[in-house]
């Protein structure tokens, strides 16, 4: 066993759950063996505890670092902000710098808040979206944190949230007094909207524009349509789909404007920095409710974000990320079918994912996740792109991956059983309790 899976051994006694974010726990890639932890990180290079070197072709942070780990550019103005002193007793100017810069690309929307994760970005929005229309209820479509007001939805009745990213999250805690203020509706199902929207007093929407598949049959369109006619909030949570296909929100690629917009993730490269942009109309009302905190004032994230937006246009990152995704989800797609594999691929592709549609899909999964790390590699069935992923990483990979589909498809065609070949439990999917 690693330094790492001893330190985390530790941690499961010392943090309920293990870790702080349920898609890094070590049990999601593969349980008793992941690294689990970093020494450091550059590039597009990770240093297990170890100090093994591991080139990361999985989830970069799980999508904050779209230029990489440790940009120099990013990381000299953090620096320089550390040197001059990351908080006090007055505000900092950047956070007023970085509001009219995310207005002059956002002409539609006219004020800005920050905050530090993309669940307050949410729970924040949501307030705002909730005192300016006077109404409670909210329909949602796709993950939008961890929150009270978004869990509360599994308290309507089941499972409700299952089918917008993560399977089986408990709203234990969160007060059953919420039950069915929020309502999910499915992407691209625009009657089944419709529906909640007549029969629940709607005020607000909310929904990520575009996370496994694209909009069908002019579906944005019509949400939009329909909370313009409704007076409904309209708003998109481009927290993991922002700066990944334009230099901004995904919805630009679509001519639609919502009420209210957020960013995060990639939007600091890895420092923590989160926005809820929206038009006046709406973002005024912030001033009519309590939303307020003290680390929401540091400097280190605006001049991040600062640094951050300045080399992403400069380099127009998006369009190197998504041509990293389409090779990679290329590349996928011709490794299993030179091995008659079924696989399907979701997601744009600097942000993309892929499943075996196999019964034994986790295994393989897993299967996936302990062969390449022997060979060096941080890889999943996930993959965000970086602008310093190049074809030359590309090409290791699926060297490197190429065997591992062979062996897979000796599973398949009954020759090997997978589980004589895996070293440890299979990997974790929707959440649980861990032992
Ligand atoms: C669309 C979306 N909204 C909100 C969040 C929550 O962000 P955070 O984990 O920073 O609280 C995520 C995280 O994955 C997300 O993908």
């Amino acid at each position: 066993m690693g330094k790492g899976q001893e330190l985390y051994k530790k941690a499961k006694k010392l943090i309920p759950g293990g870790t702080m974010l349920f898609s890094k726990r070590p049990e999601m890639f593969l349980p008793d063996h992941w690294p689990s932890y970093f020494s450091k990180a550059k590039g597009c290079k990770v240093w297990d505890l170890d100090g093994k070197e591991l080139l990361d072709m999985s989830i970069m942070g799980i999508g904050t670092n779209s230029l990489g780990y440790g940009n120099e550019e990013v990381d000299a103005a953090v620096l320089e902000t550390v040197k001059k002193g990351n908080i006090s007793s007055l505000n900092c100017p950047e956070e007023v710098y970085l509001a009219e810069k995310l207005i002059e690309m956002n002409p539609w929307a006219d004020m800005v808040r920050f905050a530090r994760t993309g669940g307050e970005a949410n729970s924040i929005a949501i307030r705002i979206a909730r005192a300016a229309s006077g109404k409670d209820n909210v329909a949602i479509c796709g993950y939008h944190g961890w929150h009270d007001w978004y869990l509360s939805a599994n308290h309507n009745g089941g499972d409700d949230l299952s089918g917008h990213l993560i399977p089986g999250l408990s709203p234990k805690g969160v007060p059953k007094n919420l039950r069915n203020t929020v309502f999910p509706f499915h992407y691209n199902k625009y009657e089944e909207l419709l529906d909640i929207v007549e029969n629940n007093n709607i005020g607000v929407i909310k929904m990520e524009v575009l996370r496994n598949f694209g909009p069908e049959d002019n579906f944005l369109q019509k949400v939009r349509d329909l909370a313009t006619q409704k007076n409904i909030v309209l708003i998109f949570d481009e927290c993991s789909s922002g700066f990944r296909e334009t230099f901004g929100g995904i919805f630009q690629k679509f001519n639609i404007e919502p009420d209210m917009v957020m960013f995060g993730k990639t939007i600091g490269n890895g420092y923590a920095l989160t926005a809820v942009v929206g038009k006046r109309s709406v973002m005024e009302a912030a001033q009519d409710t309590f939303i307020s905190s003290t680390f929401w004032t540091e400097r280190i994230g605006p001049t991040a974000a600062l640094a951050t937006l300045k080399v992403m246009e400069r380099e127009k990152s998006w369009e190197k990320i998504t041509e990293t995704g389409i090779k990679m989800q290329k590349g996928w797609m011709n490794l299993a079918q030179a091995n008659h594999l079924n696989i399907t691929i979701s997601g744009i592709p600097a942000m993309t994912t892929y499943g075996f549609n196999y019964d034994n899909a986790a295994a393989y999964k897993t299967y996936i996740i302990q062969e390449m790390l022997k060979k060096g590699f941080l890889a999943s069935t996930h993959f965000f792109a970086s602008t310093q992923h190049n074809d030359d990483h590309l090409d290791l990979y699926f060297d490197a991956l190429s065997d591992i589909y062979h062996i897979i498809y000796k599973c398949e065609s009954d020759a090997i059983d997978i589980s004589s070949l895996l070293d440890g439990p299979v990997c974790h999917s929707g959440f649980k309790r861990l032992n």
